[in-house]
């Protein structure tokens, strides 16, 4: 089935037409700068001239990093505060007149690792963190989502750990890529020490720059690389639409 994937992000918005079946973008993805402040009216009027873009009249898969329960957000770390409690399904698809399913972004990335990236077959406990301009989280017990988690929000030194260590902590205040590492490396060994999952992906923005920091990341966890890039988050909410 082709779906319309949708990946709002804290800095970008993108979109493809995917094949569900095969995880293919049918055409170029297309991206748009997420609007400055984020608000729902906004945003929704950037998915829209994403649905324009593509021509696109059928249905919308969306990804939003937020914890989404039935539709609707409930939390909004890295978007405009006002998107708490808004029901996403029904604003979006009112403002495309497309029927539309959201799911939480780093969810979104995770289910489309694990149907055709590097955790294809993986059995037992597998966590996907995604790094950007926040860290999200994505768990999985024997292929099967377990939707929502928010490992990025542990608490650390009375912060947020993506506060601590996201993309955007490192571009922010200067750190350099070993410092970063040291600071990822701890997050991940925290995880490490409270789910001992069975492998951990890393995707999102660092995903691609892995000679900068891969090498300098020591658990006793296997820690892979996600191989979508970009597109994970594009293919995951395409494929949750079906
Ligand atoms: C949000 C998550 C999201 C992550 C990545 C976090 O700030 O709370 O829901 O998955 O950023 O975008």
């Amino acid at each position: 089935m082709n779906i319309l994937g949708v990946d709002i992000g804290g800095s970008g918005i993108k979109g493809a037409v995917v094949n569900t079946v095969t995880g293919e973008l049918l055409q170029e993805r297309f991206r748009l700068d997420t609007p400055i402040p984020a608000t729902p009216q906004a945003v929704a009027s950037t998915v829209k001239q994403l649905v324009q873009h593509f021509e696109w009249k059928g249905k919308i898969g969306v990804g939003f990093p937020a914890v989404i329960r039935k539709g609707i957000a409930k939390t909004a770390a890295n978007v405009d505060a006002s998107w708490v409690n808004i029901d996403v399904d029904k604003l979006i698809s009112e403002t495309t007149s497309c029927e539309t399913n959201v799911i939480n972004d780093a969810d979104a990335a995770g289910i489309a690792e694990m149907k055709f990236g590097i955790g294809k077959n993986k059995k037992g406990v597998v966590l996907m963190i995604t790094v950007g301009t926040g860290i999200g989280s994505a768990l999985f017990y024997d292929g099967k989502l377990i939707p929502n988690t928010e490992y990025g929000h542990l608490f650390y030194k009375g912060e947020v750990a993506e506060k601590f260590c996201s993309d955007s902590a490192r571009k922010k205040i200067d750190l350099k890529w070993d410092e970063w590492a040291k600071r990822f490396n701890l997050f991940l060994k925290h995880l490490e020490r409270t789910i001992s999952p069975d492998l951990i992906i890393i995707g999102g923005g660092v995903a691609k720059k892995q000679e900068k920091y891969f090498h300098l990341l020591s658990l006793d966890t296997e820690i892979k690389i996600a191989t979508l890039e970009n597109n994970a988050g594009i293919v995951g909410a395409a494929m949750n639409m079906v």
